[in-house]
């Protein structure tokens, strides 16, 4: 069988898996049927800091890592790193890795479809109708007269985009540079510049942007002015990409129509929260997309023996850039 993981010659790594919010039991399983036997920590005890040579994390104890002296490799369970650079102790010279994975992407791209599909067709209604045992039409409007925008055009922003433009809708996405080469029927624009332009053409609007310090707060009461009256917002991004208090006076004047969010700035959103008894606004469980456990746990071991031999890994996440 082959060896991706270059480990059966070599000491095999030890891996801590650190979160302050999640069980990591799931990971550490995963681990063992990637490459049995490993050393595999978590917990409040890891043991001896110094054998610890990968740390995976979900929003880790702060200070946790800085603990760590032989850390080789900072590898988040996720393709976003905002839990990570919330760390103030975050050690910044140690190589840092997020997950790109096609399964993930396959996820997003059957959520953010979803989404779109559900508020364009009226789907909600059709709910209620079923279950009231009515025969009820809603508009059936074609996707090609839809304009879904999509904000932030990286591994998932870009396979949503395309799988959005496949169904036959009107898509566009923005992004920090110029891309080339984007997918058909997918038109593009970039910085801050064309950012009016690219809004004013939004019946639907995606946000799959990082969490950075440039884009915390982009969804607010003036970018939401900049859409066309009636917009959709779905924000599968990072709870705080939303000013949470802009949202419903922006339904109730009638700028936006629907929003559908799957993140919150405090998670899980609170049982008192405004927005689970708003109809006009569907919460999902921060579930949009996942990865395999295995897949984290295979990318780890790859990653981490690309860096023993000197490698660049894919993954590798620019910390100047923030994502
Ligand atoms: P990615 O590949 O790094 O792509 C990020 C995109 O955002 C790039 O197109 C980038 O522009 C653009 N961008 C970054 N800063 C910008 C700015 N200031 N102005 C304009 N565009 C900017 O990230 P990804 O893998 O697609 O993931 C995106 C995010 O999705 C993650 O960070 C995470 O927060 C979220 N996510 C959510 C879930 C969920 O279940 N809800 C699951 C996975 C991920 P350039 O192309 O020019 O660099
Ligand atoms: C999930 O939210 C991720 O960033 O992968």
């Amino acid at each position: 069988m082959d060896d991706p993981t270059g480990m059966t010659t070599k000491k095999k790594p030890t891996i801590a898996l650190l979160s302050a919010v999640i069980n990591m039991q799931y990971l550490a399983d995963a681990f063992e049927q990637v490459a049995p036997g490993i050393d595999v920590r978590h917990g409040a005890d890891l043991g001896a800091l110094e054998d610890i040579d990968v740390a995976v994390c979900w929003f880790p104890p702060h200070g946790r890592l800085a603990q760590l002296p032989r850390l080789q490799l900072t590898q988040s369970l996720a393709a976003g790193i905002d839990h990570l650079l919330a760390d103030p102790d975050l050690p910044r010279g140690t190589p840092l890795c997020r997950i790109v994975d096609s399964t993930m992407a396959a996820g997003m791209k059957a959520y953010v479809s979803w989404a779109v599909v559900q508020q364009h067709r009226g789907m909600r209604a059709y709910v209620a109708s079923s279950a009231a045992g009515r025969w009820e039409e809603q508009p059936v409007v074609s996707p090609r007269s839809h304009r879904v925008g999509i904000a932030g055009l990286g591994t998932l922003g870009l396979a949503c985009a395309e799988a959005l433009a496949t169904i036959g809708y009107q898509v566009r996405g923005w992004s920090r540079t110029a891309k080339a080469d984007l997918p058909e029927g997918v038109t593009g624009f970039h910085g801050a510049d064309q950012l009016d332009e690219f809004l004013s053409g939004c019946d639907t609007l995606v946000c799959l942007l990082p969490l950075t310090p440039e884009t915390k707060g982009f969804l607010n009461a003036s970018l939401f002015a900049r859409l066309p009256r009636g917009a959709h917002l779905v924000n599968v991004g990072r709870g705080d990409h939303l000013v949470e208090a802009d949202l419903q006076p922006a339904l109730d004047s009638g700028q936006l129509s629907a929003a559908t969010l799957d993140a919150f700035s405090q998670e899980p959103l609170p049982a008192t929260h405004p927005f689970w008894a708003d109809p006009r606004i569907l919460v999902t469980p921060h579930i949009a997309t996942r990865t395999d456990s295995r897949v984290i746990a295979r990318q780890t071991l790859e990653n981490l023996a690309l860096l023993q031999q000197g490698g660049r890994p894919a993954q590798l996440v620019d910390l100047a850039r923030g994502y």
